[in-house]
């Protein structure tokens, strides 16, 4: 058995959006290192399987929009397991694919609470848990799209673009304890997400990516058990490129 898999064996995990392409790959790459995973989703039936095909895991129906159930569900992982040590926010959707000229104020507001909203919920019910200890790790899902800004993804983009400000913010906050915040910023990475997506619109983010293909899953959860592992121990409040060659920055 590696290092890190003997220091990371037996730690409990939240995992947002775990029934998701991201999170549940995370999930399972967590799951190796002998991680115990709360797969969180609002699809209470995927998440539900994930959690099956995974040892040690549960599954939690939670909406993440809706901050006492976010609240709620911590608790409950808490008692289930006996501990939190990483959280990891992996739900989100694109929302609206249009223009702001025709942007309707329903779907930014629903893009906003879900991209944004949410994480912030997560990290505040997570980080008052990781508080008891000084210890915890926890990774935000943002987007090339917080750092470039995709045309006619306005909420989404500046959901993400929240989200890296609201963990670079945490990180600080919280440097001298051992909790470490730093999100990733994927390009576009092939999982049912990008079904929201149009198909020229598609074909433009790809033609974005100088590798000239679409991230894989299992690319951004190797990236993310690094990041939610004691490994990561000097780095906080940081942003993590993974788009195949796409940010300059
Ligand atoms: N796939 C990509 O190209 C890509 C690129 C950059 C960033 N991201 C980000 O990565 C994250 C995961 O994306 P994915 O590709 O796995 O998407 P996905 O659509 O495969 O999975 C998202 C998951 O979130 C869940 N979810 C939706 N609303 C929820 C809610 N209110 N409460 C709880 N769960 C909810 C869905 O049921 C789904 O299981 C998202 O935040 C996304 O913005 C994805």
């Amino acid at each position: 058995m590696n290092n890190m898999v003997q220091r990371e064996r037996g730690k409990v995990a939240i995992i947002t959006g775990g029934a998701g392409g991201l999170g549940l790959s995370i999930a399972e790459r967590l799951s190796r290192n002998g991680v115990r995973v709360a797969v969180w989703d609002i699809d209470a039936q995927r998440a539900e399987a994930a959690a099956r095909t995974l040892p040690d895991a549960r599954s939690y129906a939670v909406d993440v929009t809706d901050a006492a159930a976010v609240e709620q569900a911590t608790a409950q992982v808490v008692s289930d397991f006996g501990r939190l040590d990483i959280l990891v926010t992996s739900a989100g959707h694109n929302g609206p694919n249009v223009p702001i000229a025709d942007y309707p104020l329903d779907g930014w507001r629903k893009t906003i609470a879900l991209n944004l909203d949410a994480v912030f919920f997560c990290c505040r019910a997570a980080t008052r848990e990781m508080l008891k200890t000084s210890k915890g790790r926890i990774v935000n899902m943002s987007s090339i799209a917080g750092k470039e800004g995709n045309p006619n993804l306005g909420a989404y983009s500046a959901a993400k673009a929240g989200v890296i400000g609201l963990t670079k913010s945490l990180g600080k906050e919280l440097a001298l304890t051992d909790i470490r915040v730093n999100c990733v910023t994927p390009a576009a990475i092939d999982t049912d997400i990008l079904k929201q997506l149009s198909p020229e619109f598609l074909n433009y983010v790809k033609s974005k990516i100088p590798m000239g293909r679409l991230g894989r899953a299992e690319e951004i959860a190797d990236l993310v058990a690094w990041l939610a592992s004691e490994e990561c121990s000097f780095t906080t409040g940081a942003v993590f490129d993974i788009s195949g060659g796409r940010a300059t920055y």
